[in-house]
């Protein structure tokens, strides 16, 4: 299963080459700001002002006339335009007719794919595969890139710390180590060597910053965060990714610490540019300048715009009526600088000219429709769905499952059928995403030779989700049916009948993502009672999960628990070729999976407090460990790590220990294992978390095979911020060194950071 990668992206690439015109010559920084230049000497204060904003009003019935007079004015880009067709035949109005005849830039929610839908961004953080992740990113910007799409509003690079917030679905999860890795590399996927490279588009790293950590999990609620909490935890994503080249970054909805992202001079100005250098253009979240005023932060629109454009917000989102319509005004009126606004369109204009619009406006809609429909990305979906998968349990070793001995299967459970709920949220119709059921994969899989009996047991509610994914997926809406267990009797029967149950339960895709926080992790519906029933005929069960956040299964007694997440267009071969042994699972949990909801937050990486040695007595009425720790996945082998060593015993600040260790495969197949680092700090000028995650690799080992890793431990990886002297500090202490399979390893070694 590991073979074909390099296969995969040339593939990719090539079949993206066919479908573009040929791309321009790459231009040097002075090059393209001489052209942006030359272009804004040209422009009036509308033109200037439509420049910077990106809207959203397509497909509003009588509303065609409208956008086309727009665009014939100089509108400067547009969201969630899908069609080769629609965004040749709007490029082909401003370039033709417009005064200026500067291309349209389009953007999209190319979240974890375009026709081709990869697991969902949790799900493939859980691969602990880097180099994955950036593959599949550039196969979603080929594909988007065919249709005409220019940037993405991707990567979501937020700190996920509290699972009822449903959009931990589109982040890494609660790390920020896993978190920056997992965000450069995407940024990478999207962008290519750099931007305008052939096939590729602009990453738009969000939501700056901060997001992650709304109040009680509540979508957009506010966020307040301790100086040490935004620096150590929730900015090193977005660093990691501007320093990987993104070329956009999107400012978040909520407010920080009581100052709106989109009006917060030190966030977009201080952080992102002085201190980071950012280089590209900062978008606001769809309507975000406009609710400066509703946040009570801007007087009306006319402020609201003037405060954004001086914090430094490039370009407004808006889905109507932008705020920024009135910089113009707001400039005659002494009210907002002209070079601030100068600067904003500056920024925009060099995207385009770094991406060779005013070259090649247009994309060839035929090769699109190929482009989108290439075996090999279908073939890059089923391998990250299988390198994203986690099995959390396998008793007995009940998995893999063996095909030879198997009379008949019960697969249980209506999201076993639902392929649209195995894609997973931030998949939009439009883009014709390819679909594939778990109960599909599985039937193909056991062809004739083995019995699939298919029992749904209970109708799944479908939450409405009144998102923008919803929005585009008008289909999906549907009423919630009523409770219903009617259906419970029928598969204890397919399970009796069977050799064996799979059961797939989980949440429906409606009930994660964007505006889909939940205050409880229990299975929606009657799925648990399914669940329970099925486990009570004594037949051996696997449970397969589809879901973005921890779910409490009550303690169930299943024999296996395979996480799948929402694995995506090959999900369900996936699915078969983990469950019956084609593939070995190998994902690690990118968060502390929690009991139930009341134990949120609960992270692996707390600090150690005042213990009174009951560690584990912080609740009264039960233990406050989790059911799986951070970084915790078994595989279909075993390993085992040994001969921890380090280079040196100490170090001067500043300098680097090289720390080794043997991985052996234990086992009888050859198999993945994530060797994770961790590093904890016995004492300093802080305190610090009882550890951190500071490196970690993926590896494929033979049975009996041993390999040894090394991993490097520097300043980068040493040092903290320190929120008493307000900058990074490395202390001189001791650190203790701990190499394995999750994130309860003990330390097995240590040394110290001294001044010689
Ligand atoms: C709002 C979301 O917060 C953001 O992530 C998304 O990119 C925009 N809507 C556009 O869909």
């Amino acid at each position: 299963m590991m073979i074909g990668l390099a296969c995969i992206a040339a593939a990719a690439a090539g079949a993206a080459a066919q479908a573009r015109p040929a791309p321009a010559a790459p231009l040097d920084e002075q090059q393209v700001r001489a052209r942006a230049d030359a272009l804004l000497a040209q422009m009036t204060p509308d033109e200037k002002a439509a420049q910077i904003v990106t809207q959203f009003n397509m497909g509003i019935p009588g509303q065609e006339k409208a956008i086309d007079e727009s665009v014939a004015k100089g509108i400067g880009s547009f969201l969630f335009v899908t069609d080769p067709k629609e965004t040749n035949r709007l490029q082909r109005i401003t370039v033709e007719r417009s005064r200026l005849h500067i291309p349209l830039l389009f953007g999209f929610d190319v979240i974890h794919g375009w026709s081709t839908i990869f697991p969902v961004p949790i799900g493939q953080a859980a691969s602990w595969d880097p180099a994955m992740i950036e593959r599949n990113q550039a196969i979603a910007a080929a594909e988007a890139r065919s249709a005409g799409i220019h940037w993405a509003f991707a990567p979501m690079v937020d700190i996920a710390r509290d699972p009822r917030w449903g959009r931990i679905v589109e982040g890494a999860g609660e790390d920020p180590y896993l978190g920056s890795a997992v965000a450069a590399a995407q940024v990478r996927g999207f962008q290519g060597p750099r931007i305008g490279a052939p096939g590729h588009i602009i990453a738009g790293p969000k939501h700056f910053a901060g997001y992650g950590a709304a109040l009680g999990g509540r979508d957009y609620d506010e966020v307040n965060l301790s100086d040490s909490e935004l620096w150590n935890v929730y900015l090193p994503p977005f660093k990691a990714a501007v320093d990987a080249g993104a070329g956009n970054i999107m400012a978040a909805y909520m407010g920080l610490n009581g100052i709106p992202a989109a009006g917060n001079r030190w966030l977009l100005t201080d952080v992102l540019r002085k201190q980071w250098g950012f280089q590209g253009w900062v978008v606001s979240d769809a309507n975000g300048v406009q609710s400066l005023q509703t946040h009570g932060f801007a007087t009306d629109q006319a402020d609201a715009a003037a405060r954004a454009i001086g914090a430094g917000l490039d370009m407004e989102m808006a889905f109507a009526g932008p705020a920024f319509a009135k910089l113009p005004a707001a400039v005659a009126a002494g009210k907002v600088d002209q070079a601030q606004v100068d600067a904003a369109v500056r920024k925009v204009l060099e995207a385009k000219i770094r991406m060779g619009l005013f070259e090649n406006p247009y994309v060839d809609e035929a090769g699109a429709a190929q482009l989108q429909r290439n075996p090999a990305h279908l073939e890059a979906a089923r391998i990250a769905a299988e390198r994203s998968a986690v099995l959390l349990r396998n008793e007995g070793a009940l998995l893999p499952l063996d095909r030879a001995k198997l009379r008949s299967v019960a697969v249980i459970g209506g999201l076993a059928d639902s392929p649209r709920d195995s894609n997973g949220p931030w998949v939009f119709k439009p883009t014709q995403p390819v679909l594939q059921s778990i109960l599909q994969g599985i039937r193909t899989k056991l062809g004739n030779r083995t019995e699939v009996k298919y029992a749904p047991g209970v109708i799944i509610p479908k939450r409405v989700n009144a998102s923008m994914i919803d929005s585009m997926n008008a289909d999906l809406r549907r009423p919630e049916p009523k409770d219903d267990d009617s259906g419970i009797a029928e598969a204890v029967a397919a399970a009796r009948s069977a050799d064996v149950a799979v059961v797939v339960v989980g949440e429906p895709q409606g009930m994660i993502g964007e505006m889909a926080s939940r205050s409880t992790f229990d299975l929606p519906g009657r799925q648990q009672d399914l669940l329970d029933a099925v486990v009570a005929t004594g037949k051996p069960v696997v449970v397969l999960l589809l879901n973005g956040r921890p779910l409490d299964l009550k303690g169930t007694k299943a024999q296996a628990i395979l996480d799948l997440w929402y694995p995506g267009s090959s999900g369900g071969d996936a699915a078969a070729n983990l469950l019956f042994g084609d593939a070995v699972p190998g994902g690690k949990l990118p968060f502390t999976w929690v009991r139930n909801a009341a134990q949120v937050p609960l992270i692996y990486a707390h600090l150690t407090s005042h213990d009174a040695g009951h560690a584990d007595t912080r609740y009264s009425n039960e233990s406050n460990a989790p059911v799986y720790p951070f970084g915790y996945g078994l595989s279909y082998s075993t390993f085992a790590f040994s001969n921890l060593r380090l280079d040196r015993p100490q170090v001067a600040p500043g300098g680097a220990v090289t720390v080794s260790v043997d991985l052996r495969n234990t086992g009888a197949r050859t198999a993945d294992e994530v060797a994770q680092l961790y590093i904890h700090q016995r004492s300093g000028t802080a305190a610090r978390p009882v550890r951190e995650l500071e490196g970690f690799q993926r590896v494929t080992l033979k049975p009996g095979e041993v390999r040894t890793l090394t991993f490097k431990l520097g300043p980068q990886e040493l040092r903290y911020w320190n929120a008493a002297v307000r900058d990074w500090v490395q202390d001189e202490t001791t650190f203790d060194v701990a190499v394995g399979a999750d994130s309860t390893v003990p330390f097995a070694g240590s040394f110290d950071v001294r001044r010689q």
